[in-house]
């Protein structure tokens, strides 16, 4: 049966690929993005693999937390059943690493955003549902200093803090789910794939892009990831495997995870 699934960040790279496999496939996709433009030229692009009304769009910029809710607002307002949501929109370097709001991007787009947006869509996502998250192999012990935008953190030490971060928090859902609910995993889609994000980050051209979208479709539909919620999996070695240690710590993601929750709530 086909699905109704939402990918934040699919005007390029994994998000777009995914799109375009999952349309392939026959499910309805919901793309989002931050430019009107960038989201035109995708649904131009995938209007070749799928009828026009197997997609449709929203734009939102993820850094700002009115954004983030507006979009939840504007989705929930046109959906009443999401079957997949897809945290992937993410950012790794930047000229201009601080928002609007005064925090470091890579939480507020990373980590922040993913967080208020299902919790304000999980009243619409199917018992039978999907949440993935994507985390990455890069994964450092989180400063909460740094989470609250009160201390500066390098590109590389920002992205990874918050990749850590929202894999603490993809686990900690899975549990908190109804066991009769819909289920939380998150997932590294392969390290270096090479989306604009690795090339302006690393400097090289990176690997097939479809590593990535062929793990995300393959957590969003298949039938043997059903039992796996809250779990990571690590596509460098195609299976799920244990995250950064601090994850597994309960003492370490109960203070991260609190931090955070407090952060968001705080944010005007
Ligand atoms: N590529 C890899 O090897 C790799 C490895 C591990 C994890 N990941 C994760 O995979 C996900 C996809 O990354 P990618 O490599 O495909 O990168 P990408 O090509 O740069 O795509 C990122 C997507 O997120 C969107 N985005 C960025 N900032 C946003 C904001 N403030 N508001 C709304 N949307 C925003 C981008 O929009 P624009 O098109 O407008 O920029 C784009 O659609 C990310 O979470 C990344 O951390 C990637």
């Amino acid at each position: 049966m086909s699905k109704i699934i939402l990918i934040t960040g699919s005007t390029d790279g994994i998000g777009l690929a995914t799109a375009k496999m999952l349309l392939q496939k026959g499910h309805k996709v919901i793309l989002h993005g931050r430019s009107d433009t960038k989201i035109d030229n995708a649904k131009q692009l995938l209007q070749s693999f799928a009828d026009a009304d197997m997609i449709d769009s929203f734009c939102a910029d993820l850094s700002i937390k009115a954004e983030v809710i507006k979009l939840a607002k504007d989705i929930s307002e046109k959906y009443q059943n999401l079957d997949i949501l897809i945290n992937n929109a993410g950012i790794y370097n930047t000229p201009e690493p601080i928002t609007s709001e005064g925090f470091d991007l890579r939480f507020a787009v990373n980590l922040f955003a993913p967080v208020i947006l299902t919790e304000l869509l999980v009243p619409i996502i199917a018992d039978n549902g999907r949440i993935i998250n994507l985390s990455s192999a890069a994964q450092a012990p989180v400063n909460i200093d740094a989470m609250k935008g009160i201390k500066k953190l390098s590109s590389g030490e920002a992205y990874a803090q918050s990749k850590l971060a929202i894999t603490m928090w993809s686990m900690a859902l899975g549990k908190s789910l109804p066991s009769n609910g819909p289920i939380s995993i998150a997932v590294n889609p392969a390290s270096l794939l090479g989306s604009k994000m690795v090339k302006s980050a690393f400097g090289v051209s990176g690997d097939d892009i479809n590593i990535g979208a062929d793990i995300l479709t393959r957590l969003s539909l298949d039938e043997e990831f059903t039992s796996k919620n809250g779990k990571y999996f690590d596509n460098d070695i195609g299976k799920f495997a244990a995250p950064h240690p601090d994850a597994l710590n309960n003492q370490v993601t109960g203070e991260v995870l609190t931090a955070m929750q407090e952060t968001i709530a705080a944010i005007n």
